[in-house]
């Protein structure tokens, strides 16, 4: 690899060593239990370019740790396997070559014990690194060490989304991770409530101290209509009315690209329901395939997997339209939303564009979110996938319009006359 400058954020937050070794043991010990439950030959597949495979998840993420700390601050630093530097590079175009995505589920070598091998390396190397690295070596490094962290966190999400999408193209739809997410709401739904706000100036976007990413910045003022946001997201029930009145099926509801989507996928549901009469999932009513196996619908539970199009669609025929990602964050600050993590990341209609002023961080860090800035749209919010205290109101996660294997669902918004 070339010897790329990677300095990250302007972190201001006090990097604590101690701390900062604490949290690194508990992220990284939380990959290896998500990944627990499946076998090497789970960690091994691939099922669509999209998706990355467990164990290429697992050593990515320790890739990085190795290519942005230990091999530009630790000049004494011995690589596990300099050829990981071009297996597990996923886009850092500074950092060197690599291999091409859609063929990461052709590496079945390095074998899962190896890539464990790899990760207790980098462990080993980084607890040395945060323990022993001089004050200005640390003060240099220590915001790419929490970035590290916050990386393996997003790939925890993501583990977890591409081994149930993984999991869906088994005829068998086995369970893989059990105890992973509950995903139905105790008892019914409440009624959906509109939540006012009066529009005018918003402040928008990350304040700085605690860590974000740097397309959460600058925090901008952004001009808001007056609008109702629903305080609750839509939910499996509602769904089922939506596509049991011709949802699927009306081109009236549809973004030009999202109902060819829709003829040439044939879609008639969100991604992982199974219509009764399925031989995968025998009995009465709609299935959904789950972390957990398949499980009935439930119709209080928030509708997932959903592609932006559909979202925009429902919205539609609900006479109602997708929040922007501003009226997202100016309204939630006020209260009163309930569901905003920890259920579904929330499609908005807003695009995954620079906010005013936006500057990617110096070097290598600079390729994270920056250059991906086209043809996305934002969610907003957190899933039930989304590791405790990862998310946060101005975080700003996106997808392709056309993702639905993401645990995306939506909520509701529209306008009130000025
Ligand atoms: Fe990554």
């Amino acid at each position: 690899m070339r010897n790329a400058t990677a300095s990250a954020a302007p972190d201001r937050t006090p990097h604590k060593r101690a701390a900062i070794a604490g949290e690194f043991a508990r992220v990284r010990a939380h990959s290896l239990a998500l990944a627990a439950p499946l076998s090497a030959e789970d960690q091994c597949v691939q099922s669509m370019p999209d998706a990355s495979p467990t164990k290429w998840h697992l050593a990515h993420t320790s890739w990085f740790f190795e290519a942005m700390v230990l091999c530009q601050y630790l000049p004494a630093h011995q690589p596990f396997d300099r050829r990981f530097f071009n297996l597990f590079n996923s886009y850092y175009e500074s950092l060197g070559p690599r291999h091409p995505r859609p063929q990461r589920g052709l590496l079945t070598r390095p074998d899962a014990a190896t890539v464990r091998a790899y990760r207790t390396h980098v462990d080993a190397a980084m607890g040395s690194f945060i323990a022993t690295a001089d004050a200005a070596t640390w003060q240099a490094a220590a915001s790419l060490v929490v970035l590290g962290l916050h990386h393996e966190q997003q790939h925890q999400e993501l583990i977890l989304a591409d081994i149930l999408h993984a999991m869906s193209c088994n005829p068998l739809l086995p369970a893989v991770a059990p105890a992973a997410a509950a995903l139905s709401l105790a008892g019914a739904a409440p009624p959906q409530r509109w939540l006012r706000h009066e529009g005018g100036i918003a402040e928008i976007g990350h304040t700085g101290g605690d860590f974000a990413f740097d397309n959460e910045q600058p925090r901008h003022r952004v001009l808001l209509r007056p609008f109702e946001i629903a305080h609750r997201l839509v939910t499996c029930g509602e769904w089922l009315a939506f596509i049991d009145d011709g949802g699927y099926l009306d081109p009236a509801l549809w973004l030009s690209d999202g109902w060819a989507l829709v003829q040439a996928q044939g879609w008639r549901a969100p991604a992982y329901w199974i219509a009764q009469g399925d031989p995968r999932a025998p009995g009465p009513g709609w299935k959904v395939f789950t972390l957990e196996g398949q499980r009935p619908l439930e119709d209080a539970a928030p509708v997932i997997h959903l592609s932006f199009y559909e979202a925009a669609a429902y919205a539609q025929w609900a006479g109602a339209r997708l929040p922007t990602e501003f009226e997202w964050e100016a309204a939630g600050a006020l209260g009163g939303m309930i569901q905003l993590t920890g259920h579904a990341w929330q499609w908005t209609r807003s695009s995954y564009d620079p906010y005013p002023g936006y500057r990617p961080w110096a070097g290598a860090a600079g390729e994270y979110n920056g250059k991906f800035m086209v043809g996305q749209m934002v969610l907003r919010g957190g899933s039930l996938a989304t590791p405790a205290g990862h998310a946060r109101p101005t975080y700003r996660n996106f997808f392709p319009p056309a993702a639905r294997w993401q645990f995306s669902g939506l909520r509701l918004a529209r306008d009130l006359a000025c």
